[in-house]
């Protein structure tokens, strides 16, 4: 199913967005994990959980990953989790266990193979905890919702046009040190765990997007990443600029 939401305060359908997430996670299984990218999202986010009043959330019950994250420090500027920390935690009540925010593992940051095979098995020992899973067992990871945003070369996550991560079917978790966007290297969440999700949200404005929100919703085009997504669910949270072309 896929679903595209026009407006012009895109935090206002964000906020609804995850909520529905969150509710469905919780009547399901009782947790709910989710995936944040970086970019502008994580200060729309703020802005979204800021409008949703806090006996409406349990954020004790949220385990947050990061769709994609660059090989840096946490305390770096270039870091996602750093941007999560600085306009997103700092905004959401004290009831978000740190413990259940799952960063990169900063001793790897100079090592992006091992940092992104530690990350998998973060994400599927988490996973298998909290499902009541054999540890043993590698299914992959099923998000409750990741949250994403495109690139105006229409990248998503780390996974960009034409790069060969595009068809990794292996690894749930994958490093690339070649990214045409600085930082160069960087760990990302790959099309087998994005398309296992229960549902993907793009956030995305701006007329740069104009044209590629327009090849990919309209004309379905798969020849940029954000495009090749086919979880259950697809939401694309759109102003007027980036939906000028639909
Ligand atoms: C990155 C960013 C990137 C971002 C998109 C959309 O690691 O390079 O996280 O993937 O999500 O470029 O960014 P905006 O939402 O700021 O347009």
């Amino acid at each position: 199913m896929l679903s595209i939401i026009k407006d012009n305060s895109p935090h206002i359908p964000l906020a609804h967005n995850v909520l529905n997430a969150y509710r469905n996670a919780i009547d399901h299984h009782g947790y709910f994990t989710v995936a944040l990218s970086g970019g502008s999202l994580p200060t729309l986010l703020a802005k979204a959980l800021q409008s949703i009043t806090n006996d409406k959330i349990d954020y004790s019950k949220w385990h947050i990953f990061y769709a994609d994250e660059r090989c840096v420090l946490h305390s770096s500027p270039d870091s996602n989790h750093n941007a999560c920390v600085e306009s997103l935690y700092s905004v959401i009540p004290d009831m978000l266990d740190r413990a259940h925010i799952y960063p990169i593992n900063e001793s790897l940051v100079n090592a992006p193979e091992h940092a992104a095979e530690h990350y998998a098995s973060t994400l599927q020992s988490t996973f298998s905890t909290l499902s009541n899973r054999n540890k043993e067992e590698k299914d992959i990871p099923q998000f409750d919702l990741i949250l994403l945003g495109m690139g105006p070369d229409g990248h998503t996550c780390s996974l960009f046009p034409s790069h060969p991560l595009l068809t990794e079917s292996k690894h749930i978790v994958a490093s690339l040190t070649d990214s045409p966007k600085p930082p160069p290297s960087r760990i990302t969440l790959t099309f087998p765990v994005l398309n296992h999700a229960k549902a993907c949200t793009f956030v995305c404005t701006g007329l740069a997007k104009a044209d590629i929100v327009k090849e990919i919703l309209v004309d379905q085009s798969i020849i940029y990443p954000a495009g090749r997504v086919e979880c259950q669910v697809i939401y694309w949270i759109l102003d007027e600029q980036s939906s000028s072309k639909l």
